[in-house]
């Protein structure tokens, strides 16, 4: 276990702000895991766990304990003629695991390349893109309890797992540390192409099957026409959640705005795009101070240089407004705000 006071947070979040933590722990093993918890047993620290900081937005010096974990490696703890399972350390880069996969010929992760930050979080925040979540993939979360510092297994019905949550999040925040997450990948290869302009993408490229590793190459290549490169341009991704309104709502937006995209969620409800609500209100590209709205994507709020936590936070309440106003819809970040 490695511990250090007065830290700067600098390289743990993708925002690039840069403000000191109390302590930084870093743990590299189970056992580690286990001795954080006997050590923080009865402490009533502030305790924020991290994974790549790739959803997070600090706003000021942090009074207390930030937890990292930096446990590696991955092993085929279970296969079959179909599937198998793949047991990986909390800790892992989730990109370089997808990578892994899609080489070895393991399945189902293709669609989820690129997705900054680790394989906990990847486990905490039920990441998703391209019609693919994570959830879809876990099998189990190994965790030791910061309550006891034993050893617990959640099933994946366990995690309540649903649109960027699960119970990690809610009723269990800050109870466990994750130590490893095992995911079920397939033998065979399924692409999921219907989703946004991947098959566009595939046809622009003469592809009619592609590889797996063909569609992770164009998934790629999506997000990073789209998404801003955090180490040119501080940023967390999807800075707010898509909203979910109410079929009547919906209806009326839909009169006013024909070509409002939208998803179905269930004969009551349909999500509307974050990103679109945001470029209507002609926030896309726009600055303030020295933080903007990504001129690609509206969705995306960024560091133009030099931004402090509470600059993007001014930002995101001004267009969180705007929005308010003009459609009656109060979005919400997806970021988590310190
Ligand atoms: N749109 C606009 N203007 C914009 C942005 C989007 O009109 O500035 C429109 C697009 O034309 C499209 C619709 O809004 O019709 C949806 O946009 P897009 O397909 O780019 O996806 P998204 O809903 O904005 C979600 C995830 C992303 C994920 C993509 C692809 C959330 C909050 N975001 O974005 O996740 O990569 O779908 O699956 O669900 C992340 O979580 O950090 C993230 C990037």
């Amino acid at each position: 276990m490695t511990v250090q006071h007065n830290y700067s947070l600098l390289a743990h979040n993708t925002f690039g702000i840069d403000v000191c933590c109390h302590t930084f722990i870093e743990y590299a093993s189970v056992s580690e895991a286990k001795e954080l918890a006997q050590m923080l047993k009865g402490q009533n620290v502030p305790l924020l766990i991290v994974g790549g900081g790739s959803n997070l937005l600090l706003t000021k010096d942090y009074e207390g304990m930030v937890v990292h974990s930096v446990i590696k490696g991955y092993e085929v703890v279970a296969e079959n003629d179909d599937n198998l399972l793949l047991r990986v350390g909390s800790g892992e880069v989730w990109d370089d695991v997808v990578a892994m996969c899609v080489e070895h010929g393991w399945y189902g992760a293709e669609n989820l390349s690129l997705i900054p930050g680790e394989v906990g979080a990847s486990a905490v925040q039920n990441i998703g893109a391209y019609g693919a979540e994570a959830s879809d993939l876990i099998d189990k979360v190994e965790v030791v309890s910061l309550c006891d510092g034993s050893c617990q297994v959640f099933s994946n019905t366990d995690c309540q797992y649903g649109y960027r949550q699960s119970k990690f999040k809610g009723e269990w925040k800050n109870q466990y540390l994750v130590t490893h997450v095992t995911y079920r990948l397939k033998k065979t290869f399924e692409p999921q192409l219907d989703y946004g302009n991947i098959r566009l993408e595939l046809e622009r490229r003469g592809i009619s099957a592609p590889t797996a590793q063909q569609l992770r190459e164009v998934i790629i290549d999506i997000r990073q026409k789209k998404l801003p490169d955090p180490k040119v341009e501080g940023n967390a991704g999807s800075f707010f959640m898509n909203p979910i309104v109410c079929r009547e709502q919906y209806e009326r937006l839909l009169d006013q705005y024909p070509q409002m995209p939208h998803y179905y969620i269930d004969e009551n409800h349909e999500k509307i795009p974050a990103g679109w609500l945001i470029d209507q209100c002609g926030w896309k590209g726009r600055s303030l101070g020295k933080a903007g709205v990504h001129c690609n994507q509206a969705l995306v709020l960024v560091n133009r240089g030099g931004a402090t936590g509470m600059d993007i936070v001014n930002l995101c309440e001004a267009v969180r407004q705007d929005v308010k106003h003009r459609f009656d819809i109060q979005i919400e970040p997806e970021v988590n705000i310190i």
